[in-house]
């Protein structure tokens, strides 16, 4: 006739001077000093089935022990600080003295049953209302919407009593953006920015006292829908690496993973063909997974394969897989042996190159002049567009600034007469811009960074490193990178990336910006970019100015919307012609889609003619 167990937790049950022990609870209480606490007996909540009024009716009694090292002390409720309500004991001001475990006894003469609950006492970390230690986190995608509740405060409430509650962010009372909603026990954003992260402490006036909970807010980008990306070795492309045998070589396998939800790692590791790290030859190790950077819980990792010495033995074909939820993707590596004949050439090779190298310096010094004459005169008819990524729109009105917003556009597409393809200017926003963004440098005959700090800064050209096809446009010298430095970077933080980007690109030409007085037309500054841009003969110039006219006449009203927006996530393909120089457009959509593209734009463009094409 013993009253019912809810639960059989055999491990935790300990008959002892008959009693039976149920141990801690997992429950565990958890206060900042000062707070007043409510601990209730667990016996009542999760072992057996009856409350504190009918035990009290059979008779049964409640007797509360602190614990003391091995020892329980029963707890003498006197004074004001701590007093026995029914099935609970109140702090009314809980101390960091009070920590510790507090064991609840029922019994009879012949009953007996009893379990500890664990109560933490925190101080606030110093100058905040809140200990790190005792947050409750929350995780919110970013554009999506979350709702941040006051947790664990039933205790605290009264019934048909409004409670009153002011919400605070870093322990300040801010002044919330007008699209969010607090209301006395929860805070609603309809569209999660990176800015909502961080700390929310809800405050609750109790009685005389106040009740505080910190909920962690961890703002994250949107569940990745793709396998992670292996940036090095490339992926679907073989990458050939050469090794002289005897030496020490990491391999370093680079990869970008999306966000999959908190608890996954990065799955990646190196094979040998067929063969796992561990089955090879105890030479050949895997380092630990190192992340190279992190962004909303997206992560650019790298894991290495290290070899002591290099045998002939080991000379194979190496493969880095990546795998999350969607999907698994690999890069292999190919080891080969240098080549000892070719080295000999080489340096020979070498010596004329270099040879070359010095007359091609002298000559780009003294005779840029002559060259861009030559040019002008007999260069040939290309069109090809140059890119210009240029950086953020941030307008901080600085010289560097209006420099790279400004002067070089205009100079280049109105002076000179180039055809610039600007990303911020000319993309439309959408979940393609990335994608959008390598096909437009694929067209290109010319890629320009400006180096601002502003843009080294906020590594603007960290695309470069995750988007593996531009990635590998530039190792492989497909594209010719023309990097224009303002300013100099050395005190930049991230300085460090943008030198190793630059040891990346293979054709790669660096011109430095002398601040406003290199903006003249007369300066060396333009004849420096104009030489590295492709060679073009000047009436191209008229005929688009030309062109430009027809499309304009065609856009009356400031936009051309081809149905009403819907959406802006379509991504489209663009043909040159470089006989007639037109280009036309082709947009991809479902036939629900449709578009409706601003004058800006538009303009940009030299558009010639739209083909919608229905899906
Ligand atoms: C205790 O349990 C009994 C029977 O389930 C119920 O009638 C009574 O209202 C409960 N008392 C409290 C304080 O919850
Ligand atoms: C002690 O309590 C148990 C459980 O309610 C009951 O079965 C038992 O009869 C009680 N013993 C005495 C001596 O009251
Ligand atoms: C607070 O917001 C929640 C969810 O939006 C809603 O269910 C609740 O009724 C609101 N409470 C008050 C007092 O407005
Ligand atoms: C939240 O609090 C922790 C601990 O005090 C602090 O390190 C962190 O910077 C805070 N978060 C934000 C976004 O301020
Ligand atoms: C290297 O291994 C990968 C993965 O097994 C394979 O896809 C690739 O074709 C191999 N390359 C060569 C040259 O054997």
């Amino acid at each position: 006739n013993n009253l019912p167990v809810t639960h059989i937790l055999s491990s935790f049950l300990i008959f002892l001077d008959g009693c039976i022990d149920w141990s801690v609870d997992l429950k565990e209480y958890h206060v900042l000093a000062g707070e007043p606490v409510r601990v209730k007996c667990a016996l009542f909540y999760s072992y057996i089935r009856t409350n504190y009024t009918m035990a009290t009716n059979a008779k049964l009694r409640l007797i509360w022990y602190k614990n003391k090292g091995d020892a329980e002390e029963p707890i003498i409720f006197s004074g004001h600080r701590l007093s026995k309500e029914d099935d609970s004991i109140w702090f009314r001001s809980a101390e960091v003295e009070d920590n510790g475990f507090y064991t609840c006894v029922l019994r009879n003469s012949t009953y007996c049953m009893k379990v500890s609950m664990s109560m933490i006492v925190e101080e606030s970390d110093e100058g905040k209302c809140f200990s790190s230690k005792i947050r409750y986190l929350e995780k919110a995608e970013i554009t999506h919407s979350k709702m941040i509740n006051c947790p664990d405060i039933e205790d605290y409430l009264f019934p048909y009593k409004q409670p009153q509650m002011t919400w605070y962010k870093e322990c300040e009372r801010v002044e919330w953006r007008s699209s969010i909603t607090v209301n006395t026990t929860n805070i609603w954003i309809p569209e999660t920015e990176e800015g909502d992260g961080g700390n929310y402490t809800c405050e609750l006036k109790y009685g005389s006292r106040l009740v505080r909970r910190t909920t962690q807010l961890k703002v994250t980008a949107l569940q990745t829908t793709q396998p992670p990306k292996v940036l090095f070795p490339p992926e679907r492309q073989d990458t050939v690496i050469e090794i002289t045998p005897g030496m020490p070589l990491s391999l370093d396998c680079k990869a970008f993973f999306g966000y999959s939800g908190e608890n996954r790692r990065p799955i990646i590791y190196w094979m040998k063909g067929e063969k796992f790290v561990e089955e090879l030859a105890g030479h050949i190790k895997e380092s630990e997974v190192r992340i190279l950077r992190e962004h909303l819980g997206e992560k650019e990792v790298q894991l290495s394969l290290t070899f002591d010495a290099v045998e002939e033995a080991d000379l194979a074909n190496y493969t880095c897989y990546v795998e999350n939820h969607i999907g698994k993707r690999s890069g292999s590596a190919i080891l080969q042996k240098k080549d000892m004949y070719r080295l000999e050439l080489a340096g020979g090779l070498g010596v004329i190159l270099l040879l070359l190298g010095v007359l091609t310096a002298l000559y780009k010094c003294y005779n840029l002049e002559i060259m861009l004459c030559y040019r002008r005169h007999f260069g040939s008819d290309e069109t090809e567009d140059a890119i210009l990524v240029i950086p953020f729109l941030s307008r901080t009105s600085s010289d560097e600034e209006t420099f790279a917003l400004e002067i070089l556009p205009d100079v280049l597409e109105k002076h000179y007469g180039y055809k610039l393809f600007i990303p911020d200017r000319d993309l439309i926003p959408s979940s393609t811009y990335i994608e959008d963004l390598a096909r437009s440098v694929e067209q290109s005959r010319r890629l320009i960074i400006v180096l601002t700090p502003e843009f080294v800064a906020k590594r603007g050209w960290s695309i470069f490193q995750i988007e593996t096809r531009l990635h590998s446009m530039l190792v492989t010298g497909e594209i010719k990178v023309i990097m224009i430095e303002c300013a100099d970077l050395k005190n930049v933080i991230n300085y460090q990336e943008v030198e190793a980007l630059k040891h990346t690109i293979k054709v790669l030409s660096i011109i430095k910006w002398r601040g406003p007085k290199s903006n003249e037309l007369s300066s060396k500054f333009w004849k420096q970019v104009v030489y590295e841009m492709p060679a073009k003969r000047r009436e191209t110039l008229s005929r688009r100015q030309v062109h430009c006219q027809v499309f304009h006449s065609h856009v009356h009203t400031g936009t051309v919307c081809l149905s009403k927006i819907t959406n802006l996530n379509i991504s489209y393909q663009k043909k040159c012609y470089n006989n007639n120089n037109k280009c036309s457009f082709t947009f991809l959509m479902h036939k629900t889609d449709s578009i409706c593209l601003p004058e800006r734009i538009m303009k940009s463009f030299s558009i010639y003619s739209w083909v919608i094409l229905s899906l």
